[in-house]
Formats: C-alpha cells, structure tokens, sequence
C-alpha cells in the first residue's frame, strides 16, 4: 500500500523518482505522483491509475531538477482522483510533501487550518500535514515539519521538500516506515527498500518519532522532541541485485526460484551438530523466560498465518508447549487470558502489517513475552517485539508470499528444536531434524528442476472454475496456502481444506469438472489421505497427488502425480509447497493475470 521516494542528488530527478515508483508498484495502489525542484517554481504532476500514466506525463513535460519527491497512493480518505493523488502542496504551492499512514485528528486541525484561512484542493487526511508545516515555517524546514508533526496523531511516514532549499528533503516517520539510502553524492528516502537497492546498498533505517534531513551523499537525524541521533548506514541485505528482477518473467517465479537460497540464508550459523540444537541469538536474551513457558500464541495474516498452523504441529510434536494460533485481525479484538508463562510469536515477512502490529501491542500491553519471526530488517515488528528472529529471505517483491513462507517454516522448524531440547527432545530427535533441514536446500533445487513438469498440469488444469487443496496434520496448512496462491495470482476460486472434513460438506462440489490437489507424503497419515482421494474419485471428480519419490502406489488412485524428495516428516511440507507455488504462477501466467500485480492486493497491508 502505498509508497514513497524522494531523492536529491546530481542525476534527472524525475527519472530516478519514476523507475522507484515502478519498483514500489507491487505494493498496491491507485493513483501517483511526483514533485520535482530547481531553481523556479516546483513542477507537480498526478495521475489516476498506474504509474505508467504518471511517467507519460513527466515525459511530455521533461521538469528539469535533480531533486524530488513522488508517491503511489492506495485510497483511503478520498477517492483515488488527481487532487487526492500526492504530493499535496501548501497554500503557496512552494511546500511540497507525501505521507504514508493516517492522520486521525486531520477534521479537528482542517477546522482550525481553514479557520486561519487555509485553502485545500483534496478530501484527503494528508493535506493538513503541508498546511501544518506551512504555518510553522519560519525558514527552517526541518523545524516547521518538526513543529508541524507534533500536533499530528495517527501514522506517518512522510517526504517533504521546499522551493526555498531545493537540494534537501525532511522525511520522518511514526508506524510508517522510512528508510534512507546514502551514495555517493546523492540521497534517497523511500518507504521501502526495493526503491533504493538499484542506487546503493548503504541504507539507514528510521525509527519511530525520527525526523532525518537530507542533502546529496549526507544526512542527519533527531528525535521529534529533538535529541540528536548517531545512527551509521548499514549494508542491505542481498546488496544491490537483491531488487532486479533478471532474466526472470516475474519477480514471483524469481523468487520461487531463489528458494534453495533463502532457506540456506535461514539456516546458516543456526545449526549446532555437536548439541542436536538450534542457535538462535535473537532469542538469547529471553531464553530465561522461554524456559519457563507453557503457553505459546502464534498471530499473524495470510500466508504468515498458514506459517503459524504448520508451527503448531512441529512444536507439538518436539516440545510441550500448549499452542494456539490465531488470525491477527481476531486476536487483537479477543478477552485475552495472558499468564506469566504465556509466549506470543507475531509472524510477518513485512514487519508492517498492521494486524499483526495491533496484535502484538495488545499482547504486549496484557504482560506478554513478545517474539517476532520477521523478514524485513529494522521493521515496526522487528523493533517492536521483546526479541526475535530475522528469516533472512532477502526483498520479496511478488505479492504472493513465496521464498518468505518457506524461510518461515524452516525459521519455525529451529525454534522448536530449540525449545524441544531444553524439555524433553532427545539429542537424536533434534539430530535428526537439523540433517533433514540441511538438505532441503539441494531439494527444492531438484523440484524446481521439474517446473516443466508442473506447466505441463497448469496447462491441463487452469481452465477450472474451481479447485480443491487437501491435507492432513503437517500438510493441511499447506492445502490452504496452495489454494490462497491460486486465489491470489490466478483468480481462480479455490478452497483448502483439512482432508478429514470433507465428508462434512466440500464433498458435495465434486464433480468432473471440479479438480482436487490432494498432498499425499508418504508419512503417519498416508492411509488416511487415499481413502479420502478414494471417496473424491467415486464421485469422478479428478485428483493431482502430490507425493513423496518413489511412491508407485499413488499413480493408480490419482489422475495425475507430482513428486517430491523424501524428509523428515516435519519437513516434507516445505518441499510439496514448492510445485504448487508453480502451480499457481503458470496457472495465472496461461489466464494472463499480472502476477506481479494481482488486482485489489498490496504487498503490505498496513490498513485494518
Ligand atoms: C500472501 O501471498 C499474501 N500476499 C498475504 O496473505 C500476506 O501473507 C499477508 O498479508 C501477511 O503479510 P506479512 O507476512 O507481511 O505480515
């Protein structure tokens, strides 16, 4: 949902603002803008719909400038319209700023900035932010925005830039995220990294109540309440490639493919042989009070959540812990019995949703010890939560959660051997998991290897209305973020439901018409998974079966057969995901779906 980048520097300001919208698209959102600075009157140009639109207009006008602002905004208070669009200007039209969030007291401060004469041109919350710092501005910028922002309640992230100083942006931040990238002779502000890993990959994340003002190649930062802060540039993560797409058609097959990657990055260092333990040093300093716990919560959204559900069965097999896992958006307005011994894990690849950030305050707030499992760094989850672990998948930039499910699993996998040896999980037990996780790497390469393979069934396949995805124990979370892919990327209405529940009610779909992709391992609840595929095929309805290498049996009971390497039985999940992530993508890529870009989604969801 909606993005920001600004930059000042030496280069054509309005190129570098329209490739970092363009790297923001997959956010989600409805309209664009920019505002570009030299030494005349600010250039300003919005447009409704795709950032295309926006780019075709700055082409026409070619604004001189090497420093600007630009923005996608994701409609909340207005409509997506041109004078909603950003950057909103003051009333003299020299002060230009864009804002990710929501200001919650904007009718109060409209009241009393039209009062004193303001004149506003959108419906939007944000305008009173530039008339704000309009009022307060005595020549400094960075003070009237300071000022500006210290009336303003609700979420910020914001970049705002004057005509009076062209060369420097003020960007600051509170529950929206900002982070700055520094080269050589020039600077960036950006909500997201993915706007700026193509110009550096020095990068310096703002923190909460921060207010950071930029120059070319320079930048400072203060507290809100004015306290200097001495923060270094950190190297990104993945470096600057981490962004491009390469030879790949999609960043969503891009990151499928990096998958053996990410789960190497999740395990590296973490794998103690001598101990049959996990090494986590995010958790080490609460590892007292882990020890003491009974009670684990797992909240988290979407392909997180299905993250949690499978977290549920593998700490209930490796330790004794009670665990519930819960929809953020349910939790948060749940009576909450929280005791002394009780652990709440928030899931997020984002670090920004914002159920799962309201979750995790109200656990926090109830005596909580808070863990977060999180996959950007620096972000509102990472630094919010008491401890936690980095999943280290590097920038996911398709909206379909990929490389970052399975970095989760694997991330889970080790928290439970984690706490499973400090209880009663033998060192052979433990063992014997860390091995298995060591592996998957080479076989996930070895399905990817047959992506043909799965085409081949999509092209068969994708003209369905409708499908079913069915599992049991480790691989029932798996049958619902199979079927959340296909929803997602492909259009396609699909269902994922725990294989036993059938005969209570989804067996009446079936049909010829009707595919079912049942995930069929070779494990504890084989038997019981055939006899439900049996009951779907004497309704003729057909069945792909999803199954562990070498496991002949299964050819003749289904229609079609993907295979999988065999592991552990925790572990066989994170292989059998793989195929029907490639499902969906080559499902959606034959309906011609803009798999980067499904309508009506955004990467991160930072509204309720
Ligand atoms: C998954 O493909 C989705 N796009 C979505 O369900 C996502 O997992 C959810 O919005 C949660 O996001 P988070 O992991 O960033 O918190």
């Amino acid at each position: 949902m909606c993005g920001i980048v600004a930059y000042t520097g030496s280069r054509n300001a309005g190129e570098v603002l329209i490739e970092g919208l363009r790297r923001l698209e997959y956010r989600g959102y409805d309209s664009a803008g920019a505002a570009i600075l030299n030494s005349g009157p600010p250039y300003v140009a919005r447009a409704v719909g795709k950032v295309a639109n926006l780019e075709r207009r700055v082409r026409e006008d070619k604004p001189l400038g090497t420093a600007g602002i630009a923005h996608t905004r994701w409609a909340t208070h207005g409509k997506p319209t041109e004078p909603n669009a950003h950057p909103h200007a003051d009333c003299t039209g020299r002060i230009l700023l864009v804002h990710n969030g929501i200001i919650e007291n904007y009718q109060p401060l409209k009241k009393k900035l039209l009062a004193l004469g303001h004149v506003f041109h959108s419906e939007t919350d944000t305008e009173v932010l530039v008339h704000l710092v309009e009022s307060a501005y005595a020549g400094d910028l960075e003070a009237a925005v300071q000022k500006a922002l210290l009336q303003a309640q609700g979420t910020f992230g914001i970049a705002v830039v004057h005509a009076d100083n062209p060369a420097r942006i003020v960007a600051a931040r509170r529950g929206s995220p900002i982070v700055l990238g520094i080269g050589k002779d020039e600077s960036l502000a950006a909500s997201d990294v993915a706007a700026l890993a193509q110009h550096t990959d020095q990068v310096v994340y703002l923190e909460d109540n921060e207010i950071a003002c930029l120059e070319p190649g320079q930048f400072r930062i203060k507290t809100l309440d004015n306290r200097a802060v001495d923060r270094e540039p950190t190297l990104l993560e993945g470096g600057r490639e981490a962004a491009e797409r390469g030879d790949f058609p999609h960043y969503m097959l891009k990151e499928i493919f990096e998958q053996p990657e990410a789960v190497e990055n999740a395990l590296r260092g973490r794998l103690n042989h001598s101990e049959g333990v996990a090494k986590l040093g995010g958790l080490e300093s609460v590892f007292d009070r882990l020890l003491q716990a009974r009670h684990l919560i797992i909240v988290s959204c979407g392909t997180s959540y299905y993250a949690g559900l499978f977290a549920r069965y593998v700490f209930e097999a490796l330790t004794d812990l009670t665990v519930e896992t819960e929809l953020a958006s349910e939790f948060r307005y749940r009576k909450l019995n929280i005791r002394q011994n009780t652990v709440v894990l928030a899931i997020s690849q984002s670090g920004e949703t914002a159920d799962t950030l309201a979750a995790l305050r109200e656990a926090k707030r109830k005596g909580a010890l808070v863990l977060g499992l999180v996959n950007v760094v620096g972000s509102t989850i990472a630094r919010e939560t008491h401890a936690g672990v980095y999943s280290h998948a590097g920038i996911e930039i398709g909206v379909a959660s990929t490389k970052s499910f399975t970095s989760q699993l694997t991330i889970l996998v080790l928290m439970a051997v984690l706490l499973g040896r400090s209880r009663d999980l033998s060192y052979e037990q433990g063992e014997r998991v860390l091995r298995a996780l060591e592996l998957l790497p080479e076989q996930i390469r070895e399905i990817l290897a047959g992506a043909a393979r799965v085409r081949e069934l999509a092209d068969k396949y994708c003209q369905a209305g409708h499908f079913l995805y069915i599992g049991r124990k480790y691989h029932y979370p798996i049958a619902l973020e199979g079927a959340l892919k296909l929803k997602e990327i492909a259009y396609i209405h699909a269902e994922g439901y725990a294989a036993g529940e059938m005969k209570h009610g989804p067996i009446a779909l079936i049909s010829p018409t009707f595919p079912t992709i049942a995930l069929a391992p070779e494990d504890g609840s084989y038997e019981k998974v055939i006899a439900n595929i049996q009951e779907i095929r004497a309704r003729e309805g057909p069945v792909i079966g999803v199954t562990t290498h070498g496991n002949s049996r299964l050819h003749s009971q289904v229609d079609d057969v993907i295979e999988v390497p065999s592991s552990h039985e925790i572990l066989t999940p994170l292989l059998s995901v793989v195929p029907l992530q490639l499902f969906a993508y080559y499902c959606a890529v034959l309906r011609g779906c803009d798999v980067d870009r499904p309508r009506n989604l955004a990467k991160s969801v930072t509204v309720e």
